[in-house]
């Protein structure tokens, strides 16, 4: 059972970010994780549309845009024309969740709807059917390097059963804390995508942390 690994470029070295997207093409990772902060939404500020284009124009890999921004509808197609493929909004962020999940797809980009570790995966039973992504944030948003939050596990499992028991094609990704310790144990709940920033960026060897996070339920 193999995952797609999404690292994400907040851990990374901006002073070298061509670099470090470099090494990334190079890696086993399929996608790469984009986080778009507003110090509104979360209470930090992370980069903007100049960045994602950047990443872009160095990269054919996935690019993984995860909004913690509010009202993020204001900037769907500005980010889908910056390179973005996947687009990723929080549930409590927009007032009209069906409408903002089709105003990502009408982009042409895939869309994606992220769960607060206070959110119960219940809140996504009337879009489930129109989204392709899943995430359930494993630390509380804003911040890389925090501690996983163990609660995310059966929340991967309660997921997976509302995916299969309504025939969705979601992807499940988990983002925050995740490392070469706790991969396992989320592939085995049902995890398709894992993010890691600081485990990645961290790491003595980035593309090996990589490959055993990929392999980490062989
Ligand atoms: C947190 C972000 C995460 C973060 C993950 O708000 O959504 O994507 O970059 O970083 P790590 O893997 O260091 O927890
Ligand atoms: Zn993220």
């Amino acid at each position: 059972m193999s995952v797609i690994v999404a690292p994400s470029v907040l851990s990374a070295d901006f002073g070298n970010l061509q670099r470090d997207v470099e090494m990334l093409n190079n890696s086993e990772a399929e996608w790469i994780h984009i986080d778009i902060m507003d110090g509104s939404y979360v209470p930090n500020i992370s980069f903007g549309f100049p960045v994602l284009k950047a990443i872009r124009k160095h990269t054919k890999k996935v690019c993984d845009v995860h909004l913690m921004v509010v009202q993020p509808e204001r900037y769907f197609q500005e980010f889908r024309d910056a390179g973005a493929d996947v687009i990723t909004i929080h549930h409590e962020a927009v007032t009209h969740l069906d409408s903002a999940i089709h105003q990502i797809k009408a982009t042409g980009a895939k869309a994606g709807v992220a769960l607060n570790p206070s959110t119960p995966v219940s809140v996504l039973k009337e879009v489930i059917h129109l989204l392709d992504l899943v995430l359930v944030m494993s630390v509380n948003p804003g911040f890389g390097g925090q501690k996983f939050i163990s609660n995310s596990v059966q929340k991967v499992r309660d997921a997976n059963e509302l995916i299969h028991s309504t025939g969705s094609s979601a992807l499940i990704e988990v983002d925050g804390g995740i490392g070469t310790n706790n991969a396992k144990q989320l592939i085995e709940a049902g995890a398709n995508v894992l993010v890691a920033g600081n485990a990645v960026f961290g790491s003595d060897d980035p593309m090996l942390t990589i490959q055993q996070i990929k392999n980490a339920a062989e």
